[in-house]
């Protein structure tokens, strides 16, 4: 099961993964991106069950997942992979546009999450892998809510994973990807790599079974050198370096 995978790194991960003949089960809102993504892998060998999802209404995420489980007889991986990013500064605040991510990264997240547990612990079996960010490394300055919300989804996934040893679970922090949800953010497309690339290094990652897993290794360095950081020395550099270098480019966003 992937969400989001209409685009980005959720359908470059079903490209890479289709020819391993696998029952996909593909949710995200555009219907018609999916039928795409499937029919381009028709010769494949893998099966594609299809459904308009939109991860923020707790029933439908439910509804879905479960008609797939009842039709399939099985459900052992899930990407939790739908996101949506905002500009949070005090400058750019908007409500619906805070909310919408909070509801779509967070809630959405959990209600994927909870949904896809409900089959997995009695199945006694399953791998769970949740999309987070190299942005939640700190409180990035206008960046507050999206990073809030790979933060919170770490969090839940580490205490998931302290309860429940018999399921996998795998938080990912990708860097950049060249995907649309940082098209035309210049400042958001440093070390910058293909949804391919990216692809490849976090089946790999789940795969070898790894709990956290941070790439490109650049960005791992940078992740935990900034999380090492004593508060005041944190925020001197925020404010010098990284706000500035966001003032500079917010006329470009939003
Ligand atoms: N690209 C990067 O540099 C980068 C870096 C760090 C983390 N990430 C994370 O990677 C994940 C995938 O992002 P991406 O880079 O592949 O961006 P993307 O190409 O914009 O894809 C986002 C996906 O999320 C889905 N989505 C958004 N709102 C949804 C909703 N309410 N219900 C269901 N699906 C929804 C979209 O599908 P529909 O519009 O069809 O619903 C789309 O398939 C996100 O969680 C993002 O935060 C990306």
């Amino acid at each position: 099961m992937v969400t989001g995978a209409s685009s980005g790194l959720g359908s470059a991960i079903v490209e890479a993964l289709a020819p391993y003949q696998i029952n996909f089960c593909l949710l995200s809102r555009r219907e018609k991106e999916l039928q795409e993504l499937a029919a381009r892998q028709k010769n494949s060998g893998s099966n594609f069950w299809i459904r308009a999802c939109d991860v923020q209404r707790r029933e439908t995420v439910y509804s879905a997942i479960n008609d797939f489980f009842h039709e399939t007889g099985r459900l052992d991986v899930a990407w939790v992979n739908s996101g949506i990013g905002t500009n949070s500064s005090f400058q750019k605040w908007n409500w619906e546009k805070v909310e919408s991510v909070i509801d779509t990264n967070l809630k959405g997240a959990i209600y994927t999450i909870r949904a896809c547990l409900e089959i997995m612990v009695p199945q006694n079996s399953g791998t769970i892998i949740g999309i987070g960010s190299a942005v939640a490394l700190r409180g990035v300055p206008t960046r507050g809510i999206y990073g809030l919300t790979k933060i919170g989804l770490e969090y839940f996934i580490e205490s998931l994973a302290a309860e429940l040893p018999q399921i996998q679970f795998t938080l990912i922090h990708p860097g950049f990807v060249d995907t649309p949800i940082n098209q035309g953010s210049s400042h958001h497309r440093i070390w910058l790599m293909t949804p391919e690339k990216a692809a490849q290094l976090m089946i790999k990652a789940v795969g070898q079974r790894k709990k956290v897993y941070i790439y490109p290794v650049r960005m791992k360095l940078l992740f935990h050198f900034m999380r090492m950081l004593p508060l005041p020395i944190y925020l001197w550099l925020a404010r010098k370096i990284i706000k500035e270098h966001y003032r500079e480019k917010s006329s470009a966003q939003d």
